[in-house]
């Protein structure tokens, strides 16, 4: 049994700590935030097409079509991401899609249906990802992820309350381009890699053991960043803004180039203030707590 029309959601992500390291086999940390992308698909004559949509990019019909037949659906997209900022729009839009199909065909999507057809979405639009923005977002709430050997491994995190803000550089980073160019300057930025899979199995020791005090460990994330070439002045710059302002750590998240800086903060309002006489748009976010059991393993 179907229906007429249906709606999928999928949230969006952060990523604490192991982007770009990800891509070569070391863990990454992520969690699903209160913040998403919504597909509305409807059935009506005529071929498959975007009738509405926040998300602007030439490669959507292609994304589209991995997944919808080429006629008989009319596609409507919304989001509260901003796009293009490393915040997972994208992967939220290709699990939010698995979801509202499922739905027009009247079933649930589960996890690995969400993870499996999400990552071809993906593909059409970063080329070769690790995976890990999809996974989270089909999961939701934290999760350490790793592939390699060309396994994937997708623990669950149990978090401590985080207090985040999000300060945008309004710059949308080209994360094929961002992962590519991190590629061309292996092997000599090799150890930086080794460092980041460090960091990042502390940042998810101290987090499982309840402990939030993890803003130190965020900063050098982000010097490691800066050194594998994937941040800029005006990124740089919001972090400074953010730890002059109280955070107690911040550094870039996705795959940098511009996009967004995450700030750990006790108290929002600092940050999320001085943001604003600047100019800079500037939102705290919470956390998307786990999807239901039987939707994920
Ligand atoms: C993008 O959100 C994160 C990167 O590590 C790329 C990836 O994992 O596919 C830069």
């Amino acid at each position: 049994m179907g229906s007429e029309s249906a709606t999928g959601f999928a949230p969006g992500k952060l990523i604490l700590s192991g982007e770009h390291s990800v891509v070569y086999g070391f863990p990454a940390i992520a969690i699903a935030v209160d913040r998403g992308t919504r597909v509305t698909l409807h059935r009506r004559p005529g071929p498959t097409s975007v009738e509405r949509s926040v998300i602007r990019d030439a490669r959507l019909d292609k994304a589209l079509g991995t997944l919808l037949p080429s006629s008989g659906i009319g596609v409507e997209i919304d989001s509260d991401l901003p796009v293009g900022r490393g915040m997972g729009s994208s992967a939220a839009l290709a699990v939010a899609l698995v979801r509202a199909r499922a739905a027009l065909e009247g079933r649930v999507a589960d996890f690995d249906e969400c993870h499996r057809e999400g990552f071809a979405v993906e593909r059409v639009f970063h080329g070769t990802p690790s995976g890990l923005d999809h996974a989270v977002s089909a999961r939701g709430g934290g999760v350490r992820y790793r592939r390699a050997d060309g396994e994937v491994h997708i623990e669950p995190l149990s978090l401590p309350a985080l207090r985040l803000v999000v300060l945008d550089t309004e710059v949308a980073g080209n994360t094929a381009e961002l992962v590519a160019g991190v590629r061309s300057r292996r092997p000599s930025i090799d150890p930086l890699l080794d460092r980041m899979g460090e960091l990042t199995d502390q940042i998810a020791s101290r987090l499982a053991a309840g402990n939030a005090d993890i803003g130190g460990l965020l900063d050098w994330n982000h010097s490691l960043l800066r050194q594998i070439g994937v941040s800029n002045e005006r990124v740089d710059s919001l972090t400074r803004l953010a730890r002059v302002s109280g955070a107690r750590g911040a550094k870039l998240s996705g795959a940098g180039g511009g996009g967004i800086v995450i700030a750990l903060v006790d108290d929002p309002e600092p940050v999320l203030s001085a943001a604003r006489v600047r100019g800079v748009p500037a939102f705290s976010v919470g956390i998307c707590p786990p999807h239901a059991p039987e939707e994920h393993p």
